[in-house]
């Protein structure tokens, strides 16, 4: 292949945004997007063993085992795709633990992105988030409402959103983040989460560009 694809992780707390950035990321620059969360909740809901495993921790707002994670993340980024279009990792890694695993393996990104929103937001989000099960679409009843009554009548809330277990997701990461962050300090772009997404994406599109551009001039100086 011509060029080195992106390799991308973007992390911050719960409703930070991570999701609809990557919706947003993926449009533009065709990456793998691959979400713990949004893998997990399929695997729940196809009532496979991972799904069993994960199930309790996810509907209490806890982290689900390190090794089932892991292996699941390492599976997925070792798939074709993956390699052929680059990748883009949301919501791994969590712990120190998972950050050491993917270290042991030399697979680093190109850039760590962290998404700051204050904590009294991060609540109002999660409380008012929907999902489309037909689309896989984040919507907000006040900061994103759906298109049409058809959306709108199919619209899930998660297990996890209610008020108690976002904060307790909120303490739990936390608990982990520094850690996390002192694996990536070199790769770190912390960007204000609490914008609107078209101005938060700006921001991170330039970025992107930018990164790209100079791994494709370091690729034909070699
Ligand atoms: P996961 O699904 O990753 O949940 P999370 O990290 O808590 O993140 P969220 O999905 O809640 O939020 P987000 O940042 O994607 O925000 P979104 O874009 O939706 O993980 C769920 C569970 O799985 C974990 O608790 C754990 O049990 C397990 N798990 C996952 N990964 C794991 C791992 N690595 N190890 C162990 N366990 C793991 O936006 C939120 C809301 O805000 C939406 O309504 C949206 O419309 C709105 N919004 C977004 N951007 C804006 C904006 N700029 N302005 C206004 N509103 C906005």
């Amino acid at each position: 292949s011509q060029n080195e694809p992106l390799k991308v992780m973007i992390s911050g707390a719960p409703a930070s945004g991570k999701g609809t950035q990557c919706e947003m990321i993926v449009q533009k620059f065709g990456l793998v997007h691959i979400s713990t969360g949004d893998l997990l909740r399929s695997e729940v809901a196809a009532g496979s063993e991972i799904g069993n495993q994960a199930k309790e921790y996810m509907n209490s707002g806890r982290l689900v085992p390190d090794e089932v994670v892991t292996a699941m993340v390492i599976g997925r980024l070792s798939r074709e795709d993956a390699k052929e279009k680059g990748w883009l990792l949301d919501g791994f890694p969590r712990s120190f633990a998972q950050a050491q695993s993917l270290e042991k393996m030399k697979i680093r990104p190109d850039v760590f992105i962290a998404l700051d929103v204050p904590d009294e937001i991060l609540i109002d989000r999660c409380v008012g988030r929907r999902l489309d099960p037909v689309t896989g679409k984040i919507y907000h009843i006040k900061n994103f409402p759906p298109e049409t009554e058809e959306v709108k009548a199919r619209l899930i809330t998660r297990p996890d959103d209610t008020e108690e277990k976002v904060k307790s997701r909120l303490q739990i990461y936390k608990q982990n983040v520094e850690a996390i962050l002192s694996t990536y300090s070199d790769l770190l772009k912390k960007i204000d989460g609490n914008r609107s997404k078209d101005v938060i994406f700006g921001e991170i599109n330039s970025m992107l560009l930018q990164i790209k551009k100079e791994k494709e001039t370091r690729k034909s100086e070699n």
